[in-house]
């Protein structure tokens, strides 16, 4: 059934005949000489894919390279290798890295994958096959590829009880009452999507976390789902709730400084690995949202983070700390807490910590400017933390495709050395020359069918993989790629397709949270629109907090003038930010507050322009639905109809995004709609 459960790895039989003749010409044996788990990984999915693309069953050998041969080893097996590739190269593709050349060996032609360790075999193998699912030529190649960051890792928000926080899409794939002793076919297959996108870390548990976790029963769980994933390349990490030792230890407090805490938890990180030889660390939410923490004594959150990290330092693990704090009762602007938590502790955190860091300093909204803490704390490695589940993005049904979100945020300028000290340089360690990096993506994969709950949910995980990958690779290239691989080489279905992906976000920004409004949304669930909040269960979230509009005008204002948000950032972007004329329209609200009446760029009011950025993004899914409506023919039946009924889904909501905040906001405005602007009815 075509019904999406093999992602991108559909491996669809290459029906041109030529094509599918000088692949076979191309792959007379795959000799391997390296045994290992990794390499019986590699012959497994060569198997399944040429089986599948070529309707061939592929000759292993160990040894006796022929003609024609694709040959995959590692260094130390291929004495002959320095002809090729010279030392300095290999050096430089560390242990991930690798290279596939066409080489003429003792004057045949070869197909040479190689790389330092057996999981760059596999990520290399990987990209070989992606070339014929996408059917390029695989002669003379010679493609080098180094991942940017070190850790790529996905973050579960996923529960013992298999609930999914902020999942939309069935329930959590871990099977805890299975576990240990039953290995469900998706863990493997789970390992294969990631492995195929160079994902190397994954953090099973939600980091509301749960410390039961961190007992002896749940580590052996955790440890069979670390060994199916080893010979992916791919480590287990897990959450750690900062109040276990009292929790599960019995101790009185959980105080970081205090010596029988340290004990535990340098005792706790002994046992894991006696477990997990490999385990990857920890993620830690301290001190937010109900999250116990270091506040809890008085502590910093580098005292906090320290803590854990010498625990796993002498087994090699890190701690990846969340910048997420911020207290839901004091008067100071949401968007500025984490900064002024975190920024005095630069330097203060121990060799093995990340900072992980979200895109925007609010939560994940459809737009957000880039955090300040990027480019605020240069001796502390940052981690980038994207949100791949749709939590304010339309959820399970929306099409959005968010590489364009995470492209926008990686590509901004901090101006925090300059010009030039873009995000990107930030998060891959090279502006402040930090050994550690990483980049974390909340996990949208549930137990559905298809993982994603929505076929295009697919698309942000591969995006997010190959974006942790190469964060300065282009989302229109890898979407190409996506379509391809799990739809169909058809020129005009990639065309199409692309370009209902590339504009979705823009789309869901505009019938959403235009011109940098943001956390509109409704409060608990937030999914539809809710400007009117009126739950008073946090201060942030009386009426009008995010918003401001009253009959004055409309946005919140950060300038000096406002909550000050705006001097977090290098003084360059806080000048040209702080000028209503020169900040982006884009951020326009969420910095300002403004008069119904101001002029906009394009000379119509701002009220005009909110109201027609609401339009567009309903004309937007209308058209998507128009050329998706072209494709019918161009795939199966299955994914076509589930898709399609998911996009006039998406369209009924954007309208009713745009009837519900125009309606509200116009009892401030008290001016018409602009005729363009479908009226409600
Ligand atoms: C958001 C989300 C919560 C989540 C939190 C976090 O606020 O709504 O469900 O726990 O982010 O990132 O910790």
């Amino acid at each position: 059934a075509k019904d999406g459960y093999k992602l991108w790895l559909q491996y669809e039989k290459i029906e041109n005949k030529e094509l599918a003749e000088s692949y076979l010409n191309s792959i007379h044996q795959i000799t391997i000489p390296n045994h290992s788990a990794t390499t019986d990984v590699i012959k497994n999915e060569l198997s399944i894919a040429l089986k599948d693309m070529l309707s061939t069953f592929p000759v292993f050998t160990e040894d006796g390279i022929k003609k024609n041969n694709i040959v995959i080893a590692t260094p130390e097996s291929l004495p002959w290798l320095d002809e090729f590739i010279g030392q300095n190269q290999l050096d430089g593709l560390g242990q991930e890295g690798f290279i596939i050349k066409s080489i003429q060996y003792k004057n045949q032609p070869i197909t040479l994958i190689t790389g330092n360790a057996d999981a760059a075999l596999l990520y290399g193998t990987f990209e070989f096959l992606k070339l014929l699912q996408t059917h390029q030529s695989i002669v003379d190649l010679n493609i080098v590829s180094v991942p940017k960051t070190k850790i790529r890792i996905l973050n579960h928000w996923d529960n013992l009880d298999r609930t999914v926080e902020r999942g939309y899409a069935g329930s959590s794939i871990w099977n805890w009452h299975l576990l240990p002793d039953h290995i469900n076919q998706q863990y493997i297959d789970y390992a294969r999507a990631n492995a195929s996108i160079g994902i190397n870390g994954t953090v099973l548990t939600n980091v509301n976390a749960n410390a039961l976790v961190l007992t002896a029963a749940y580590i052996e769980k955790a440890a069979a789902l670390a060994k199916v994933f080893e010979p992916y390349g791919i480590k287990v990490y897990l959450t750690a709730r900062f109040s276990a030792p009292m929790e599960i230890g019995q101790l009185k407090t959980s105080d970081p400084l205090d010596e029988e805490v340290q004990k535990w938890w340098n005792d706790k990180a002994t046992e894991i690995y006696s477990y997990i030889p490999n385990f990857g660390g920890f993620l830690v939410k301290a001190d937010s949202e109900g999250q116990p923490g270091p506040h809890n004594y008085g502590r910093t959150q580098a005292e906090g983070a320290n803590l854990l990290a010498k625990a796993l330092k002498p087994h090699g693990g890190i701690v990846m700390w969340r910048a997420f704090v911020y207290s839901e009762n004091t008067p100071d602007d949401r968007a500025k807490q984490a900064y002024n938590e975190f920024k005095p502790l630069d330097g203060e955190f121990e060799s093995n910590v990340l900072v992980q860091v979200k895109n925007g300093a609010i939560d994940f909204q459809p737009r957000e400017p880039f955090h300040p803490l990027f480019g605020a704390m240069p001796k502390t490695p940052l981690m980038m933390e994207f949100q791949i589940t749709q939590e304010y993005l339309g959820q399970g049904t929306h099409l959005v495709y968010l590489s364009k979100l995470y492209e926008e945020v990686l590509n901004t300028d901090t101006y925090c050395k300059g010009p030039g000290s873009t995000v990107v340089k930030i998060i891959d360690g090279s502006l402040e020359n930090h050994q550690l990096s990483g980049m974390a993506g909340v996990s949208n994969i549930g137990s559905d069918r298809n993982w994603t709950g929505n076929h295009f949910g697919q698309a942000n995980w591969y995006a997010f993989g190959k974006l942790a990958w190469n964060p300065y690779a282009s989302s229109e290239k890898i979407a190409e790629d996506w379509i391809a691989m799990t739809f169909s080489n058809d020129p005009k279905f990639i065309s199409t397709t692309l370009d209902i992906m590339s504009k979705s976000r823009e789309a869901a920004v505009n019938y959403m949270t235009p011109l940098g409004l943001h956390h509109i949304m409704g409060w608990n669930h937030h999914y539809g629109p809710a400007p009117w909040i009126t739950d008073k269960h946090r201060d942030d979230w009386t009426s009008t907090y995010y918003h401001q509009a009253g009959s004055d005008g409309i946005g919140f204002d950060r300038t000096s003038s406002g909550s000050d948000a705006l001097s977090q950032y290098s003084p360059y972007i806080e000048k040209q930010f702080s000028n209503p004329k020169t900040c982006p329209e884009k951020y326009l609200l969420w910095f300002h507050h403004l008069p119904w009446a101001y002029r906009m760029e394009s000379g119509k009011t701002l009220w005009e322009e909110l109201a027609l950025h609401y339009q567009a993004g309903v004309d937007q899914t209308t058209t998507a639905i128009k050329k998706w409506s072209t494709l019918e023919k161009s795939i199966d039946n299955e994914r076509y109809q589930h898709i399609l009924s998911f996009m006039k889904i998406q369209e009924k909501e954007a309208k009713w995004w745009r009837d519900a905040c125009l309606l509200y906001f116009q009892q401030f405005s008290k001016l018409p709609l602009p005729d363009a602007v479908e009226k409600p009815n």
